[in-house]
């Protein structure tokens, strides 16, 4: 199965974001994550969408756009017209889960879902067939950089048996904490999207640290 690394841009330079973007044209990268955080959902506020459109006019690179919104369902348009790729809403931030992802699906945009760290994996059987991803959080969403929870290996244990046992398409992916030496475990574990921030911007050559994290595969 192929890795996919996407970046996440949060903790990057954000007064040099076109040349972040840019850096990240020219690499490895497979897409680009981009946190969409609203004050309430997180107790963090980052960007929406004329920043996601701005870097789309930059990008070279599919959007992958998790957002951590309350009722995101309000949002799924202009997302898709800022130009989402991957749009993945919150599991507990949605009244109507299943008329949201079919809605995101209906756009032509990949429909994913996030679940936080307190969340089963069983509270998926009903939507993991509907879903094109499963966003497993390995951090408490709202901020970058923080400590990635070990419980995760054994959610994406879990979440890989659920989808085998229901005959599902669900790639997962993991977000939040993650570097090089526990990316690899993530991947054995059935991870197949790996999202990195302060692991990627903060070492002094992203681009060869984007190299390394491909050469997990
Ligand atoms: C956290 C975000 C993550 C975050 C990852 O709420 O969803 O995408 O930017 O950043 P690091 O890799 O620094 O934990
Ligand atoms: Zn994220």
């Amino acid at each position: 199965m192929k890795l996919f690394l996407a970046p996440s841009i949060l903790n990057s330079d954000f007064i040099n974001l076109q040349h972040e973007i840019e850096m990240l044209n020219g690499s490895e990268a497979d897409w680009i994550h981009l946190d969409i955080m609203d004050g309430v959902f997180v107790p963090n506020i980052t960007f929406g969408q004329p920043v996601v459109e701005a870097i789309h006019k930059v990008a070279l690179k599919p959007l992958d756009v998790h957002l951590m919104v309350v009722n995101p369902s309000r949002f799924i348009e202009d997302f898709y017209n800022a130009g989402a790729f991957n749009l993945t809403v919150h599991f507990e931030a949605c009244n109507n889960l299943h008329r949201t992802i079919e809605h995101i699906k209906m756009l032509g945009m990949k429909a994913g879902i996030a679940i936080n760290p307190h969340t089963p994996v069983s509270l998926l059987e009903d939507m993991i067939g509907e879903a094109d991803l499963i966003l497993n959080m390995t951090v408490n969403p709202g901020f970058g950089g923080q400590q990635f929870i070990e419980h995760s290996y054994v959610k994406v244990k879990k979440l890989k048996e659920l989808i085998i046992s229901k005959n599902s398409k669900a790639l997962i992916e993991v977000d939040g904490g993650i570097d090089l030496s526990n990316a690899g475990k993530l991947i054995d574990a059935g991870a197949d999207i790996i999202v990195a921030g302060t692991s990627i911007f903060k070492t002094a050559d992203p681009h060869n640290t984007i190299l390394e994290f491909k050469k997990l595969n």
